[in-house]
């Protein structure tokens, strides 16, 4: 027998038994962006590697060791897509989705980084990612986090995450900051690591949220950023926390939140769980007035967030909040004997014509009651609706619940789409 061929390591495929979950979060994370206003835009999988460089950042761990890149056959550089930011923004240019207009857009996919995988974090994962365009007041910051918190609560997650929230000001604050960090962690070099070290010359704000205790000691009365901002900076960030304290949604102050990829400014939040272990951060984003003009377009402010599917998916799992998860089959249908199998098709036709929403599983491959009742009962449908040849004499079928105490009954075929109808 030749050896069979395993999946890429970090990518993983989701099976049925998950699907169901998926597309219950699929169906919410839709509807709630729709409920605000927000449309769906749907990008390739593969963009130019330059999109990725100039928007993410040159000196970035995506950038720097992450990306799956590669030369297609014409010699160009591609890059599987690490996020939707970037392409979301070139995709709104391209089409002149941004000209003198706001966009409210959303999409979701796979993304594809090379990190070492372990729970949590994968190589292929999927985002659901959400951007504003065209708005540079802070009434849509809080508006955006105001859907991510909905989203929390619809998904019955709301007391297992935290807000953390932080502004990085302006590109000018920012840099005038970055040169006094320089300076104070110049005079601690000796107490920094390796990572620390070479961050301080390429980035030196990501060396605030190193995970090393010995360099967080070191950082104990550097300069805080916040101490270089500018009123209108002050301001945009007082007027978005006032915004998220009229609609009683708590959040915590993290100044040494910076985030990962170098296209923000202002504010920027995660949403972060303990319930996980170490891959904790299920959504993520902030506020990017440059971005849209870095990459070609006219000057644009823009506002966005991405979440984790996976990592949602996981913490709902592990918090048991897939109990009413709809299964993937709503009634089993039960034949017995050659006799009924025609008839008995043409009655399933005709009730799912009258329930389109249904989700009804016809019995094939013949067997005794026996048989077709233990199918009926892993299909993890509520009833199983049985005919056979009596049944068929009298117009009518049996209805055996599979799920809960409620009796045995007898069903004229045209009360059936009333049963399904409740089954949904
Ligand atoms: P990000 O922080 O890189 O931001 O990713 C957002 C979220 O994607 C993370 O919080 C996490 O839930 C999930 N994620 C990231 N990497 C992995 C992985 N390897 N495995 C599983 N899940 C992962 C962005 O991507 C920005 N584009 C967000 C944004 C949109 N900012 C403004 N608009």
């Amino acid at each position: 027998m030749s050896k069979t061929i395993q999946a890429v390591r970090g990518m993983n495929d989701c099976l049925p038994s998950e699907t169901n979950i998926w597309q219950m979060v699929e169906s919410v994370l839709r509807r709630v962006a729709s409920n605000y206003g927000f449309a769906e835009i749907r990008m390739p999988i593969v963009e130019s590697t330059a999109l990725f460089k100039r928007s993410i950042g040159e000196v970035t761990d995506i950038v720097e060791k992450e990306m799956y890149t590669f030369d297609d056959r014409n010699g160009d550089s591609l890059t599987l897509r690490p996020e939707g930011t970037a392409p979301c923004v070139r995709a709104a240019n391209q089409n002149g989705l941004l000209y003198n207009q706001e966009q409210r857009l959303w999409y979701m996919g796979p993304m594809f980084r090379h990190e070492r995988p372990q729970k949590g974090r994968y190589r292929q994962f999927h985002q659901f990612g959400l951007e504003a365009f065209g708005i540079a007041t802070p009434d849509i910051d809080a508006e955006v986090i105001s859907l991510t918190a909905r989203l929390w609560k619809e998904l019955g997650i709301n007391e297992h995450v935290t807000l953390e929230l932080n502004s990085l000001g302006s590109n000018e604050e920012r840099a005038e900051y970055r040169d006094a960090l320089v300076a104070f962690l110049t005079e601690r070099e000796e107490q920094l690591d390796e990572d620390s070290k070479r961050r301080m010359l390429t980035n030196p704000l990501r060396v605030l949220d190193s995970k090393n205790p010995a360099v967080q000691e070191a950082l104990v009365g550097a300069p805080r950023l916040s101490d270089y901002f500018g009123e209108e900076s002050k301001e945009h960030f007082a007027q978005v926390c006032r915004r998220l304290d009229s609609l009683g949604i708590e959040y915590e102050l993290n100044d040494k939140l910076v985030r990962g990829l170098d296209y923000y400014n202002r504010t920027v939040f995660e949403w972060v769980t303990s319930s996980l272990g170490a891959q904790g951060t299920i959504c993520a984003g902030g506020r990017y007035d440059g971005l849209v003009e870095q990459l070609g377009g006219k000057s644009t402010p823009g506002f966005g967030f991405a979440l984790g599917i996976e990592r949602l998916v996981l913490m709902l799992t592990s918090l048991e909040k897939v109990n009413n998860v709809r299964p993937q089959v709503d009634a089993y249908f039960i034949m017995l004997g050659d006799s009924v199998e025609l008839s008995a098709y043409q009655l399933a036709e005709q009730w799912r014509d009258a329930v389109p929403d249904c989700r009804l599983q016809n019995h094939c491959g013949g067997g005794n009651m026996k048989k077709q009742m233990k199918r009926a009962d892993k299909s993890g449908a509520q009833v199983a609706i049985i005919l056979g040849e009596n049944e068929l004499q009298e117009q009518k079928v049996t209805i055996k619940y599979l799920r809960g105490q409620n009796e045995q009954e007898s069903l004229a075929f045209d009360q059936v789409p009333n049963l399904l109808e409740k089954l949904i």
